[in-house]
């Protein structure tokens, strides 16, 4: 049994956050959503809890969330990234943030794309500082796989990070949502994860596929 975190799911009401919340609840993590409203946060968290059978998910703001986490994971569209973590700064400061953006640049999202920054997460670590250890994990796992909690994942989760312990963090859900945590390195191999999240939408649309995903081999 891994440790159990408290763990905020910063922009958690769109796509990628609430299969993460519901498995990572099921899990029996404390998990809550965050958004830029309240209100919306506690609805998301709700249907959550519906599927749960149980009031296991709480919402708040994204800045009460962050105070209240011993562990942030940010699911927000790129270009809101860099606006929502100068709010978050200070609170997030001593904890791990796993970043799960991905430098997209639309309309071209099935293209790779490296930012000047070298990718979302590096630039998510340059904004937060060394107070903060951002993770880069999860990139390559679509909300659409997320969301039955009954069905296994078949693929596994890269972690890149510079600090070891933030990443075992990362590992550790990653198993929790029944995937297999890797570690992949620095945080600046970062571009190349998100990168292939680019890769993976081109992918489902030229094969229709609602969620591929990747898995290493030649691992005990
Ligand atoms: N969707 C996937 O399958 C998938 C897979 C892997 C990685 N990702 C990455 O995960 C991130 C989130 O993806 P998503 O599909 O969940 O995104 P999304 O549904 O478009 O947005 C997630 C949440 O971000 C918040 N948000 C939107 N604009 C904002 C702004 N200007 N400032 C602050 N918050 C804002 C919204 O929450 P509130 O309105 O409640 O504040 C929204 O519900 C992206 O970077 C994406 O590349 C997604």
């Amino acid at each position: 049994m891994g440790q159990k975190y408290t763990l905020a799911i910063l922009g958690g009401t769109g796509n990628e956050g609430p299969g993460l919340a519901l498995r990572w609840a099921k899990a029996g993590h404390t998990v809550i959503i965050g958004s830029r409203e309240a209100e919306k946060a506690q609805r998301v968290a709700a249907g959550i809890n519906a599927k749960l059978g149980a009031p296991l998910v709480s919402g708040m703001t994204n800045l009460e969330a962050a105070q209240a986490c011993d562990v942030a994971v940010l699911t927000v569209p790129y270009a809101a990234q860099n606006a929502l973590l100068e709010t978050l700064k200070d609170v997030l400061r001593g904890k791990t943030l796993i970043n799960v953006n991905v430098a997209l640049n639309p309309p071209k999202v099935a293209q790779v794309y490296i930012p000047p920054e070298g990718s979302a997460s590096e630039q998510a670590q340059a904004i937060l500082g060394p107070d903060v250890d951002v993770v880069a994990a999860f990139q390559n796992v679509g909300a659409h796989t997320l969301e039955d909690a009954d069905h296994p994942i078949e693929c596994d989760v890269l972690v890149c990070g510079d600090k070891k312990a933030a990443k075992a963090i990362a590992i550790q859900l990653a198993g929790d949502l029944g995937t297999r945590g890797i570690d992949a390195g620095p945080l600046v191999n970062a571009k190349v994860v998100e990168g292939l999240t680019s890769i993976l939408i081109g992918i489902n649309i030229r094969y229709k596929v609602p969620g591929s995903g990747i898995r290493i081999t030649g691992l005990p």
